[in-house]
């Protein structure tokens, strides 16, 4: 059995009957997700849609709760209650599955507010100042993440010319190891804004790709 979850950021919908204005990351994810499938039938799949249900900001409550030692109180408790259901999620995860767009160059405040509920201490990392300056430590391990991306503009993929203005890609595999991933990868359809023959190709070559990484993690 392998798990797979499926974190959603676009505002967009994706439904296979529908043609307009439709979420392009979310159709690499519907693709990424029949495909593994199919290659692995024993998969089992969790979807969270951060759009329909967007997890709370993190506060100074959940802060206090998240740092409290001992025995939590019934508040405490609360107060980390969504945390801990989306940490589950992540740990039952073999396969984490984000797919989101580019917003002003970063990821959705969605997904941001996700990762904040989900990167907690004694949690997902470890806190030792006897690591001296690197005190911060991972505690998941063993998972792979992939990143299905999509964007107006071009050119934003590693060593390409404005990779530096990329926040999207960079800040997530820069987080990948909190949630346990090993391995970080990326696909990205480009050009969305264009609406020509470049996006096509850069969306076909997106769906082709993603085919070939979930086939790839499936029988890995
Ligand atoms: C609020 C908003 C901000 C955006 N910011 C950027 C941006 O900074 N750079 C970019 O290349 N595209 C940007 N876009 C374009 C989206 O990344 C593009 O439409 C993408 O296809 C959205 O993903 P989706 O199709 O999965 O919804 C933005 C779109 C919206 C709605």
């Amino acid at each position: 059995m392998k798990n797979l979850l499926h974190i959603g950021a676009s505002v967009r919908p994706y439904h296979l009957e529908e043609t307009e204005h439709q979420s392009i990351s979310r159709m690499l994810a519907m693709t990424f997700i029949e495909q593994f499938r199919e290659s692995y039938k024993q998969t089992e799949v969790i979807q969270r849609d951060l759009s329909v249900t967007p997890p709370a900001y993190i506060d100074q409550r959940f802060v206090a709760a998240s740092f409290a030692k001992g025995e939590l109180s019934p508040e405490e408790q609360s107060v980390l209650a969504e945390s801990d259901r989306l940490i589950a999620e992540v740990v039952d995860a073999d396969i984490i599955l984000i797919s989101s767009p580019m917003y002003n160059y970063g990821m959705p405040a969605v997904l941001k507010a996700w990762f904040d509920q989900i990167i907690r201490i004694d949690k997902t990392f470890s806190f030792d100042l006897a690591r001296g300056d690197n005190p911060l430590r991972p505690i998941l391990k063993g998972k792979q993440l992939v990143l299905l991306a999509s964007w107006g503009e071009f050119d934003f993929l590693k060593g390409q010319s404005k990779y530096a203005f990329n926040h999207l890609s960079s800040h997530i595999e820069q987080l990948a190891p909190y949630l346990g991933a090993e391995q970080f990868y990326e696909i990205a359809s480009e050009y969305q804004e264009f609406d020509d023959q470049r996006h096509e190709q850069s969306k076909a070559r997106a769906i082709a790709n993603a085919k070939t990484l979930a086939r790839d993690l499936a029988l890995a």
